[in-house]
């Protein structure tokens, strides 16, 4: 016989976003006519940055030699590809990150709910509310919740609503906890965190000896100077979080795959709670990745590394702008239609009130028969996602005009 993970079947019906490409499915296979335009899902639609083509392509092309030839890279990712990222991200910004403390991978999604292998079952977790839903996802498959409530919320997660009533910010709850999942510039409502908050949650972690999963994967979009583009610009950040990053958004790598995880040396939990011995979670993190992973090809990561350059670095800037302005487009035609809108503003999403508090998903069924526009149901983040939709700004600029006009229209 064949036993499952039976914390599967806890999971609501589908993730999200698969469950809205099979609704769109259905209403393209009854409207073959139709123009959709989707501004679901965050992927991008612009293409690649020169500087990262032509790094590809010189890999390729080396690879193609006895000389150039690479066979498995290093688990933790070429140390070149980690320089640059520790001098550019972080030491430039004056965060003391090493290159030694950067894993490079495939994605953030998957580094954000691997992190779970190397933490224990008995941790009480924090998730904001609307959230990521792989933060959540991940943990009912690893067993940390229990049944799904009527709310849609999991018995044994703790929920912090980051609603328009607290400004969408993540309040420091008044009792411990051990993991918290922060994600700023946020998905999904496109609110940001000063310096000032994050050293809240520093402050909380270091008292409580907790650890902050940081998804800083749209720290690119940030665009007032003053706001922290990672967790470590906070003091003592080093001793109580971890940081995803990635290169999906900036540089338009959803299909070519590469991001990073920064865990810092400091990091320590117990094996036990009456363990008297710290345990290393770099040590624990390089174990998982050795076993489990066998790196970002080559070719990925070369192109990844000339994201630095300097051609790199403007062409990513152009690429971040243009879908700003996006944003900003959305944003502005939107509440000359009446509508409420949020983020936009340091992030590529934009946070919708939907008009006469319409249900999330009656408000996507309405826009994709009405419209034909595919957005994504605030709901399906959360239960105060409810009443909220999201719209993200990664498309053309005809899309996006098209879409403004089309609503504007209903
Ligand atoms: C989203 O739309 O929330 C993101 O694209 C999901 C992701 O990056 O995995």
């Amino acid at each position: 016989m064949v036993l499952v993970n039976a914390n599967y079947l806890k999971l609501q019906a589908g993730y999200l976003f698969p469950e809205i490409a099979r609704r769109v499915k259905a209403f393209g296979i009854a409207n073959p006519g139709a123009s959709l335009i989707r501004l679901g899902i965050g992927d991008v639609t612009e293409p690649l940055p020169q500087a990262c083509r032509s790094a590809m392509k010189a890999a390729i092309d080396e690879m193609g030699t006895l000389e150039g030839f690479h066979g498995y890279g290093p688990e933790q990712g070429y140390s070149w590809l980690r320089e640059a990222i520790a001098k550019n991200d972080y030491q430039l910004r004056g965060c003391d990150i090493s290159a030694e403390e950067i894993f490079v991978s495939d994605g953030s999604k998957c580094d954000s709910s691997n992190i779970l292998d190397i933490l224990g079952d008995q941790n009480r977790i924090a998730v904001t509310d609307p959230v990521y839903p792989v933060y959540v996802d991940s943990n009912v498959m690893k067993g940390n919740t229990g049944q799904v409530l009527d709310s849609g919320r999991y018995q044994g997660l703790f929920y912090i609503p980051i609603t328009v009533e607290n400004n969408f910010e993540a309040r420091i709850p008044d009792h411990p906890v051990d993991i918290i999942y922060l994600c700023f510039p946020n998905n999904p409502t496109g609110a940001v965190a000063s310096k000032k908050q994050l050293g809240l949650w520093v402050d909380y972690a270091l008292k409580n000896n907790s650890l902050i999963l940081f998804d800083a994967a749209y720290e690119a979009f940030i665009q007032d100077n003053n706001l922290p583009h990672s967790i470590y610009e906070v003091d003592g950040a080093r001793e109580c979080a971890i940081e995803f990053r990635s290169f999906s958004k900036n540089a338009g790598f959803t299909g070519t795959r590469c991001a990073f995880t920064v865990v810092p040396k400091e990091l320590k939990g117990k094996s036990t709670l009456e363990s008297k011995e710290d345990v290393s979670l770099w040590e624990l993190w390089s174990r998982r990745q050795s076993t489990k992973f066998n790196g970002v090809s080559y070719i990925v990561q070369r192109g990844a590394e000339a994201v630095y350059s300097s051609a790199g670095q403007a062409q990513v800037k152009a690429l971040t702008s243009f879908y700003m302005e996006n944003a900003s487009i959305i944003r502005k035609e939107l509440a000359m239609a009446g509508l409420k809108v949020y983020g936009g503003e340091n992030a590529p999403y934009v946070w919708i009130k939907t008009p006469d508090d319409i249900d999330s998903w009656d408000f996507f069924d309405y826009l994709l028969n009405q419209a034909n526009i595919v957005g994504t149901p605030g709901s399906g983040f959360g239960a105060s996602g409810e009443g909220y939709f999201r719209l993200s700004a990664f498309n053309s600029r005809n899309n996006v005009e098209d879409a403004m006009s089309r609503i504007k229209a209903l």
